[in-house]
Order: C-alpha cells, then structure tokens, then sequence
C-alpha cells in the first residue's frame, strides 16, 4: 500500500491540504482557489455553495487535477482515498482515477458530449478507455442508469447530442459519472437545465443512488434549497476561500459568517418569506478584491472592524465540527 495513503483518515474520501489555483489572464492573476483546506467525508453529501465566480468549479476541477489553462494549481495536495495524491500521480494513474474513483459532471455537462458519436459508442469509448474488458455489461449498466433517470434507454442511447433536449444531456452527464462506479461522485450544477419538478426527481435519485451505491457526493448549486434538502454538510465559499463548512442544518439555521447570513437572507425559500428576502449588498469581488490583505468580505460586512482590513482571517473550528473564517464570529449569536 502506498505509504501516502496513511495521511488521510478512514472517514475520508478526499482531502484538501493548502490549495491554491490561479488563472494567468492580461489583467493579472486571479486567486480563484486560496488555502482551502477541506476534508470530503465518505459516504455523506457535501454542498458547496457560493455566489458565482466564488471557485466552486475550480475546486471540484483542482481535486481531479484537471484545471484548464489559463488555470493552474499553484500549490496544495488532493488525496484521494485509495489512490494517492492526485498532483504526484502519473498523467495514466490520474486518467484512470477519474472515472472510477471520481466521477464529475461538469457545469456544461450538456455541452461535453462528442457531437459526432452516438451516447451509446461514447459509453463504449469510456469503457475501452478505461479496459473495461464486459461492454456489454456497461451498456446494460447506462440502460439502467439511464431509465433509472427517466429516460427513454434506447432511444438515447442511439442518439447524438443534438438530438437531446438539455435536461436530457443533464441526465446523461449524470449517467456517465455514475456508470464506472466511481465512489466519489461531484454534481456541478449538473441539473439546472432541468425545469423545477424534474430537477427534484432527479435529485430525487441522485439520493437514492447515494445511499444504495453508499457513495460520497459533492453537489454545488446555487440553490440553498437544494442543499438544505440534500446535503449532509455544506461548504460556504467566497472569492476562492472556505469562509464557512459544517452540518448542513446547523449552519442554515445558525449561520455564523456574515457572508452565510447575506446568502441565507437573499434566498426567499429558505427565509420563508419572499417579501423579507434581502439581495447582499455591494458587489461581488473583483481584481481588487482579491488584493485586499484583509478579510475579502470586509467591503461588503455589516460587522466589518478594523482588524478585519488588515489580515485574513484563518478558517478555524470555532465548534466540534463547524469552521468559520471570521474575525466577528463571536460578536453575534
Ligand atoms: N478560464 C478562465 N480564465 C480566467 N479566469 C477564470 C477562468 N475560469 C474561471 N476563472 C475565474 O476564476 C474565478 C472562479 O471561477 P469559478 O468558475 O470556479 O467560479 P464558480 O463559483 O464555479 O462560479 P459559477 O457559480 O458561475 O459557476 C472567477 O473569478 C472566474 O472569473
Ligand atoms: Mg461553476
């Protein structure tokens, strides 16, 4: 066994130790992925949740190592349970990890698909690719997991992409991610071309395939409904930094970073009240956001002292299990 594996503890699926990941552009680098340390429990759900540009796609890319240029992981570790550290695998360990170990839908799973192969050969390259030596049997499995979702089976599976509406496409990406088995499963707003019923049932059996496959599941959406009826523990995040992690339920009933509180406050479904639904105030970061060596939600907090202009605040466990990265976190209740 390799001897890196010792490094992360039974409970764990993936963990993330000091990532950075930035993106070259003219302007300057941007910080998309700062110090996140995190751990991905096996078999719970963790939503990840954040304004847009926050750094959710980059995070759930960075632990596939699979960052797209102009990006670039600048420094950390991603260990995978049973596989190793994704940034010191070979170019071939880390093509066979994805897949079978991680499984992602990618936020344009809808766009990803070979135009000019059927889903039906495609699920027979992903298997060849991968020496899945049965075809047969990883057929059968994407009929399955395809009628599973509700889908017509045959019908898509002798279709091309285009063919496809996009929630269709939705589903497919989903399929593919599931059908090598892969234990970690990462959902990247992978149902949001489904209109509001449809995308409950699929998640419907997104949670069903979850419990039953006892995968471990990364969901990010915008949608705090959908984590506080699906996650077990939610992952806050604002201009690249975890500012907020713990049990889903304690943390929308009781947020502590002001940030969680904005978030909570905008969204009419999870306040209760569509007139008492309050959008965040200020504008999300930009380029210079990212230079302030202070608190990057400082500009934007109510609570905002001094000394949050002048250093970061660090992520720590302010409970058993709850990690907050605020100054304030004690002057509120
Ligand atoms: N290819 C790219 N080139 C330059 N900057 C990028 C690129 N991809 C992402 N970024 C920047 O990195 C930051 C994080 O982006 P990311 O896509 O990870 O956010 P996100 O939380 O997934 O947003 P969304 O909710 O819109 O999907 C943003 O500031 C974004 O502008
Ligand atoms: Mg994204």
């Amino acid at each position: 066994m390799n001897a890196e594996l010792q490094l992360i503890d039974a409970q764990t699926a993936v963990q993330v130790r000091g990532l950075n990941v930035v993106y070259e552009t003219t302007q300057g680098d941007i910080p998309a992925v700062q110090n996140v340390n995190l751990d991905i429990r096996k078999g719970q759900i963790t939503g990840i949740i954040g304004e847009s540009g926050s750094g959710k796609s980059t995070l759930v890319m960075a632990m596939m190592n699979a960052v797209a240029k102009p990006g670039r992981v600048a420094s950390g570790s991603i260990e995978v349970s049973g596989v190793g550290d994704m940034m010191k695998l070979s170019t071939e360990q880390q093509r066979r990890a994805r897949s079978t170990e991680l499984g992602l839908v990618f936020q344009a799973a809808q766009n990803s698909l070979n135009p000019l192969r059927r889903i039906g050969h495609q699920v027979l390259d992903l298997g060849r690719s991968h020496g899945v030596k049965d075809l047969r049997a990883l057929l059968r499995k994407a009929k399955d997991l395809l009628e599973r979702l509700g889908l017509d089976a045959d019908r898509v599976l002798t279709a091309y992409q285009h063919e496809l509406s996009g929630g269709m496409r939705q589903r497919v990406g989903i399929m593919f991610a599931l059908v090598l088995d892969a234990k970690v499963v990462i959902l990247d707003e992978a149902t949001t071309a489904l209109d509001m019923l449809s995308q409950a049932s699929v998640l419907q059996i997104v949670r069903e395939l979850h419990e039953e496959r006892g995968l471990t599941t990364i969901l990010i959406t915008h949608d705090m409904g959908v984590v506080g009826d699906l996650a077990d523990r939610v992952v806050v995040m604002y201009a690249g930094c975890i500012v907020e992690e713990g049990v889903t339920q304690e943390v929308l009933t009781s947020p502590k970073h002001p940030y969680t509180r904005g978030l909570i406050r905008a969204i009419p479904r999870i306040s209760g009240d569509i007139d008492k639904a309050v959008p965040l105030s200020g504008s999300p970061p930009d380029m210079n956001t990212y230079k302030q060596p202070g608190c990057l939600f400082a500009d934007r907090c109510p609570l905002a002292a001094p000394e949050c202009q002048q250093s970061r605040p660090p992520l720590l466990e302010v409970e058993t299990g709850r990690h907050v990265a605020c100054f304030r976190v004690n002057d509120h209740a």
